[in-house]
């Protein structure tokens, strides 16, 4: 499937001739400021948790694009509040057949608050399964026991997508583990580099992935790459 990194914790992967966005913040992150965003025309959005970082552009998008948008009940209902047509909510254990391939919500252990401070649910990750692979993005989290199901309830990963920067989320070596405990060996990092809190050492991060068996791959903003 094709993967594309528009920065943070931002992504869109194409599966199925559909476009899958995950975690809209683009306009407000510095370093993303190459990519214009009335050129994503995705077909589904996905937010994982009502943090501004995660979804700060998620309503532009759907409404220039009419994209379906996928979150918990609480997000859902708040952008169905705003004039979102599409809008499609789940919640923790759940899983649904889209016409792209199966979504799974799974659990993660972060906060999550709306920007005008509504509640905002609580915060998840994805688990898709599809005719063109399978992957898993945690979400912002914590290293969590419940990783450790995934291998149970869904096909063989072929890459996850996990948050590395630390300080709000895993850093590097519970990352590691993480790809252990889901049983996956490619992991392409998000979540760094964005704020001062969460800058990283990219060679030092690769090394110490590749020490474990592991491959980390870091992408440029904008960057697409083909994996399976
Ligand atoms: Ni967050
Ligand atoms: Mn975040």
């Amino acid at each position: 499937m094709k993967f594309t990194y528009y920065g943070h914790a931002c992504f869109m992967v194409e599966i199925n001739g559909k476009k899958i966005l995950f975690d809209p913040f683009i306009k407000a992150n510095e370093l993303a400021k190459d990519i214009d965003i009335q050129t994503i025309q995705p077909d589904y959005i996905l937010i994982s948790h009502g943090h501004f970082d995660h979804m700060s552009d998620a309503l532009d998008i759907a409404l220039q694009s009419n994209a379906t948008i996928v979150s918990n009940f609480e997000i859902v209902s708040w952008y169905q509040s705003k004039g979102v047509k599409n809008a499609h909510p789940m919640n923790h254990g759940g899983k649904w057949a889209f016409d792209f391939g199966t979504v799974r919500f799974t659990n993660a252990v972060h906060s999550s608050e709306l920007p005008d401070g509504r509640y905002g649910g609580n915060p998840g990750g994805f688990v898709i399964e599809s005719t063109e692979g399978n992957f898993y993005y945690s979400g912002d989290t914590a290293l969590t026991m419940d990783m450790k199901l995934i291998p149970l309830v869904a096909a063989k990963l072929n890459f996850a997508v996990f948050p590395i920067g630390d300080n709000f989320t895993m850093g590097l070596n519970d990352s590691i583990l993480a790809a252990e405990f889901c049983e996956v060996r490619k992991v392409i990092g998000v979540h760094y580099d964005t704020f001062g809190y969460i800058k990283i050492d990219h060679q030092k991060a690769q090394e110490a992935f590749q020490s474990k068996g592991k491959e980390l791959i870091l992408l440029s903003i904008g960057e697409e790459l083909n994996i399976n």
